[in-house]
């Protein structure tokens, strides 16, 4: 049936004063990713041929977010509603680049949970009628009507301010998503004026148009109301985050990920997942996560950018960004691996200890209050407490290379760059400036202790 291309408009023009932000309000993020974003892969997984975004003030910053985003990779049209003079005046703005043979579908830039099922339906009902979705609610207050006759067929839409007592009593809504041909959508356009309470152009005028002209007037049923509700302030921003990371969380409950608690879970982006994967409470897991047969996540972790291979424990509180680690490994509790560590199978990293730029090989070990930066660590190499790798030198970084085997006693500081030889052990205490060779001991300290019998510990004034 649907033989035109689909051409997409995301009204995107509305001020958001409610949201008192100095972003535009479709920027404002749902899931880490911002309201249009959704709105726009939604397009996108419709296979629309064409997007059009109008936007009002704040249009640098949507194309901004857009480039950065998307980059070249995808492409949009936008449109300048410089006064925002109603919804159809909107929709008008991006019509000089949508040709006569186009599907139009109509998408609101804050109306984010939008299902691609639900668009697929309205899209399916044909590029020949004019298909609305609509919603039943209990609350109807502040939306457009829909009125049908006798026969039950759509008349048209009546606005909250337009309406009589009696169309207030109608409680199926116009959600504003709608689909039309291109070459009908233009001509009702040039026929809606703005002779109502609000003195705006409507959009919903065209229904009656349409009725009028013998076209068919198709609805869909919205699967739920969350799907086509609009966030006009934070408070309903962050009822629509709610309701969608536990959609998100349900999801991944059903396809075997073990979640102590799914309303006390964040997903930011993507996640893979292995067999019998879980995750405690209080985790917030953003951009790609991959996490593969075994893993086990403890409470409060922070996953930005994540591999992990199979079997692997992440204690509790640990914070991991751009970090990629084998089968078998133990981090934390406290850990925080940050952008270029990658550790082997089966090595250890303990509480506070930070990593940065570094390869760890298998079987070594971190266990305790360590930095290790730009570093790369052997096999089988024992890192002991309170080591650090001086890895800056007030303006370069510098690499710290330990060999297989290794041993470093605790409280090392090794002064990059340098590099330690295979199965050398490191004395406790050590700073250690030039390269070690393998094997033997190395170390590097004031060479006796003494004791000071009479010595006086500094006494603390008494206050009288
Ligand atoms: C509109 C519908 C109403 C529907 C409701 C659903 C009309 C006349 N009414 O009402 O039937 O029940 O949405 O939420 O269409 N926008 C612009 N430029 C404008 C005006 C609006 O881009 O000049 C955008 C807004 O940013 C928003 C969308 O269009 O994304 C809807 O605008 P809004 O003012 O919320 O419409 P309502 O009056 O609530
Ligand atoms: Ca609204």
């Amino acid at each position: 049936m649907n033989k035109l291309p689909l051409h997409c408009i995301v009204l995107a023009a509305g001020q958001g004063t409610r949201m008192k932000s100095a972003k535009p309000k479709v920027l404002h993020g749902i899931g880490g990713k911002p309201m249009v974003g959704h709105v726009l892969d939604a397009a996108e997984a419709l296979g629309a041929a064409a997007v059009h975004v109008v936007h009002g003030h704040g249009g640098d910053q949507l194309r901004a977010w857009f480039d950065r985003h998307y980059g070249s990779e995808r492409k949009v049209y936008w449109a300048e509603q410089a006064q925002q003079l109603g919804t159809a005046h909107a929709v008008s703005q991006a019509l000089p680049a949508i040709p006569d043979q186009a599907q139009v579908l109509i998408l609101y830039g804050d109306v984010p949970l939008i299902s691609v099922a639900t668009l697929g339906a309205l899209v399916a009902a044909g590029d020949d009628t004019l298909a609305l979705v609509t919603v039943e609610l209990a609350e109807p207050k502040g939306y457009g009507r829909i009125v049908r006759n006798a026969e039950g067929a759509v008349t048209g839409v009546v606005e909250e301010n337009d309406a009589s007592d009696a169309e207030k009593r109608i409680r199926e809504v116009n959600t504003g998503l709608m689909s039309m041909p291109a070459t009908r959508l233009k001509q009702w356009l040039a026929q809606v004026g703005n002779d109502n309470a609000k003195g705006e152009y409507y959009l919903t005028d065209i229904v009656a148009m349409a009725m009028a002209s013998g076209l068919k007037v198709a609805t869909v049923s919205a699967a739920s109301a969350e799907e086509v509700e609009g966030a006009n302030d934070r408070v309903q921003l962050a009822r629509l985050e709610r309701f969608h990371q536990r959609q998100q969380a349900d999801a991944l409950l059903r396809q075997g990920l073990s979640l102590a608690d799914p309303a006390r879970f964040d997903l930011r982006g993507t996640l893979d997942h292995g067999r019998d994967v879980s995750i405690d409470v209080g985790c917030v897991l953003e951009g790609r996560v991959s996490l593969a047969d075994g893993v086990s996540i403890g409470p409060y972790c922070i996953l930005r950018d994540v591999s992990i291979g199979a079997g692997t424990v992440i204690e509790a509180h640990s914070v991991l960004e751009q970090t990629v680690i084998g089968a078998a490994a133990h981090v934390g509790p406290f850990a925080r691996l940050r952008p270029g560590t990658e550790l082997g199978d089966e090595t250890k990293v303990g509480n506070f200890v930070e990593t940065k730029q570094a390869q760890v090989g298998k079987g070594s070990k971190i266990n305790h209050l360590s930095y290790v930066g730009d570093a790369r660590i052997g096999t089988d190499v024992n890192i002991g407490a309170g080591t650090i790798t001086c890895n800056y030198d007030g303006a370069n970084k510098h690499l710290t290379q330990i060999a297989d085997g290794v041993f470093v006693g605790s409280n090392s500081s090794l002064v990059a760059p340098v590099s330690l030889g295979a199965g050398a052990t490191i004395g406790a205490g050590s700073v250690i400036a030039s390269d070690v060779p393998a094997g033997g001991l190395t170390l590097c300290r004031a060479r006796e202790q003494k004791s000071y019998a009479r010595w006086q510990r500094p006494q603390k004034n008494k206050k009288d």
